[in-house]
């Protein structure tokens, strides 16, 4: 009894004593993130560690369960949360409940030239992914535009370094502070999809610093982007994914990027390099020849069991998988280990609203004789809708990027709501066959009677939209394969000469992510360029063409005459797309404008155009020095006046030119930008600045940026092409 009552008192004593606190370091949130890191690795065994540099599923990685730390959970990216996905098949797993909001492809919202749409697209697609549960958003895409032919330039941002920076930056923060990491892809250099897993390009430093990179530098620098995926090709004999240049030197070293380089899928060879040169995380591979589920060997991807067995033999330094543990932590406590992260929403009437906004300042007018457009409702009795693209889903097909969509407004159910089913007439036109991820597979359908259907109906109508382009089927804008050609596919052209014929009242609208040749340009009155635009595309195009939104997107690359004309592609295959594995980039920096403007060739329409509804007058630009120092900030001025009887924004560009340099400078740069908005008749005073530094070009000799001092010239423009005026300054 004794025994008995002593034991109940030590109890009670025990109960009554102050709780002693258990939890352990590294899930206190009060406590630094790096002290959390070092307390979790502390407690890891080198299994755990492991586990965490590979995948467990097609978009997961384990965590590490016995420590409570999560799972971390992946999606595409980069225009919307793309579907739930099979564990270890690419299947969709048919879910009911992943219908999401898409939102513009990236070359629209780069049209848009307006770093605060990139900040509220990147905010609602970061809410949609933070809603589905995923720690990494698998976007944005930041490669550069480097010929029309590249089947992923829609997932990207253009072809100038400047612009593709000042939008990157935004929409990582916008889905960053979600508590989502954003994952900027693909580093680097993966401009074309042609012999992706393989191609080897051979380039110099400049081009490489100067186009290539700034865009990831930025999303790194001041985006504190907290993930980055490797890419599929080769730089220099060696693979990107694990690239020594690449990711250790330049990323790591120079950029001291603290987040997780995650590889893209299969884009991993090999253990050694895996581990030493910059690979975190590893996804996708497929391993030898297994392919039943039951096999598939998560276990043995290069950075699993290979990895682990060479850390056991101490053949690999344990600092080699710690330094990536840490990373990984990182990436886990800023994401699904936050506490303070927002819960997210999904399909929102915000989030269509963001994705409205960035489709009608992302619309391009290329072409508009007499005023054709806009087509105010009412002023004529019949319109003929003409081309697959007025019905045709633009969000579902091209590769990774596709989504199931909750809605997508069509153009011609866009169109058909601003006019009315009793005026508007449509005909298909032209066909091109069920979407499909490696195959072509032809219409069934006859193209000669579409084309006849189609005359018919242009005969009677008053005027005629025709929506046509490029689409998301292989060899189209779709990843795995580049176009075949710069043409118009599926009979385009010469069904736009047959109308042509018969109705000269023609606006041609082109659905593309790419540059196309348009041997119609002279005989059609209007042109637009209408990009993916994702659930309310119909609604956006249609509210440009009936003159409710005043089209403000300016062209984020230049569209050649011919493919020739285009830098890239004048070199022959050694340039584009390889010989033997390799590829040269013989046309070093200059890359899109920077090459028609120096080579003096005229595009078809230039980097940066793009028409109003309303007229603009540039007044003349001015400094508010004549010489600077190297570190001082240029701060320029020039006013605009809407001359026009609409309201209407205008992307206002600053390009810069060294006068004489001692290596060979582009006939201009684009150093600075700004979407202005005037009323009819308003002037305003455009305030715009650029840092001296900006002025710099990579130095091969020194490795290092440089300034040389003596005169540049600061030209206002509406497009690369369309110079306003110009100042002088000099640097010291
Ligand atoms: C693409 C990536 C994508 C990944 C996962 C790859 O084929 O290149 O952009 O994020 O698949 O779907």
């Amino acid at each position: 009894m004794k025994k008995v009552k002593s034991l109940f008192l030590g109890l009670l004593l025990v109960a009554t004593l102050p709780a002693q606190n258990t939890t352990p370091l590294y899930l206190d949130n009060t406590k630094p993130i790096d002290q959390r890191i070092e307390d979790a690795l502390s407690q890891m065994t080198l299994e755990e560690k492991v586990a965490l540099c590979h995948a467990q599923s097609k978009f997961s990685t384990p965590g590490v369960p016995r420590l409570g730390i999560p799972e971390i959970w992946m999606s595409d990216g980069p225009h919307g949360v793309r579907e739930e996905i099979s564990w270890d098949s690419w299947n969709p797993s048919g879910w009911t409940n992943d219908y999401s909001t898409a939102f513009p492809a990236l070359t629209c919202l780069a049209a848009t030239f307006n770093p605060s749409l990139a900040h509220d697209y990147g905010i609602a697609i970061g809410e949609e992914a933070r809603f589905r549960k995923k720690d990494i958003l698998l976007g944005p895409g930041a490669n550069i535009y480097r010929t029309p032919l590249n089947g992923r330039n829609f997932e990207y941002l253009g072809e100038d370094p400047f612009l593709a920076s000042k939008m990157v930056v935004p929409y990582i923060l916008g889905v960053q502070q979600n508590g989502v990491a954003a994952c900027v892809k693909h580093f680097a250099l993966n401009n074309q999809e042609e012999n992706r897993d393989a191609v080897n390009v051979n380039i110099s430093d400049r081009a490489l610093q100067e186009i290539y990179l700034p865009a990831f530098k930025a999303a790194v620098e001041e985006g504190k982007v907290w993930s980055i995926m490797g890419s599929y090709n080769q730089l220099r004999g060696q693979h990107c994914c694990h690239n020594e240049l690449l990711l250790n030197k330049i990323l790591k070293d120079d950029w001291k990027f603290d987040g997780v380089v995650v590889s893209d899928w299969g884009g991993v060879h090999d253990t050694r390099q895996a581990a030493l040169y910059g690979m975190d995380i590893e996804m996708g591979s497929y391993t030898n020849g297994l392919t039943s589920a039951a096999k598939f060997g998560y276990n043995d991807y290069y950075l699993a069991s290979p990895f682990l067995q060479l850390l056991k033999k101490g053949e690999m330094p344990v600092a080699v998988v710690d330094d990536k543990v840490r990373r990984i932590l990182r990436l886990i406590f800023r994401t699904t280990m936050s506490s303070n992260r927002p819960f997210g929403r999904y399909g929102c009437d915000e989030h269509s609203q963001t994705a409205l906004r960035v489709a009608q300042e992302g619309i391009v007018l290329l072409k508009n004789e007499k005023q054709f457009l806009p087509i105010p409702v009412g002023k004529y009795k019949t319109i003929a809708v003409i081309g697959e693209n007025a019905t045709r889903s633009a969000t579902f097909g091209g590769g990774s990027s596709m989504l199931k969509v909750k809605y997508e407004v069509s153009p011609l159910e866009g169109l058909t709501a601003k006019y009315g089913k009793d005026h508007i007439i449509h005909s298909l036109g032209y066909v091109s066959g069920p979407v499909s991820y490696d195959k072509v597979e032809p219409s069934k359908l006859n193209a000669d009677s579409l084309i006849l259907a189609a005359v018919e109906t242009a005969k009677n109508a008053d005027v005629v939209i025709f929506i046509g382009g490029l689409n998301k089927n292989y060899l189209q804008d779709c990843e795995g394969s580049d176009r075949e050609a710069y043409e118009l596919p599926f009979g385009q052209d010469k069904l736009i000469s047959a109308l042509l014929k018969v109705n000269k009242n023609i606006a041609v609208i082109l659905v593309s992510g790419n540059a196309v040749s348009m041997p119609w340009v002279k005989d059609v009155p209007a042109i637009v360029e209408n990009w993916y635009l994702g659930s309310e595309a119909g609604n956006a195009m249609a509210g440009v063409v009936c003159g409710d939104i005043n089209p403000s997107g300016k062209l984020p690359f230049s569209f050649p005459v011919k493919l020739e004309d285009n830098a890239a592609m004048s070199f022959g295959k050694i340039s584009y797309p390889g010989e033997g594995g390799n590829q040269f980039y013989k046309e070093d920096i200059l890359v899109g404008y920077r090459w028609f403007d120096t080579k003096k060739i005229k595009p078809l329409f230039p980097f940066g155009y793009g028409l109003s509804y309303t007229t603009f007058e540039y007044g003349k630009i001015a400094t508010d020095k004549k010489s600077y120092t190297a570190d001082e900030t240029i701060k320029i001025s020039f006013p605009i006046k809407n001359t026009g009887k609409i309201s209407g924004s205008e992307a206002v560009q600053v390009y810069a030119t060294q006068s004489k340099a001692s290596v060979i400078r582009p006939a201009k740069e684009l150093k600075a930008f700004k979407k202005v908005f005037l009323k009819a008749g308003e002037t305003q005073i455009v305030e715009l600045e650029v840092k001296v530094q900006d002025l710099a070009f990579y130095n091969e000799i020194t490795k290092g940026w440089t300034v040389e001092s003596g005169e540049f010239i600061l030209r206002n423009a509406a497009s690369s092409a369309d110079v306003k005026s110009s100042v002088s300054i000099l640097v010291k």
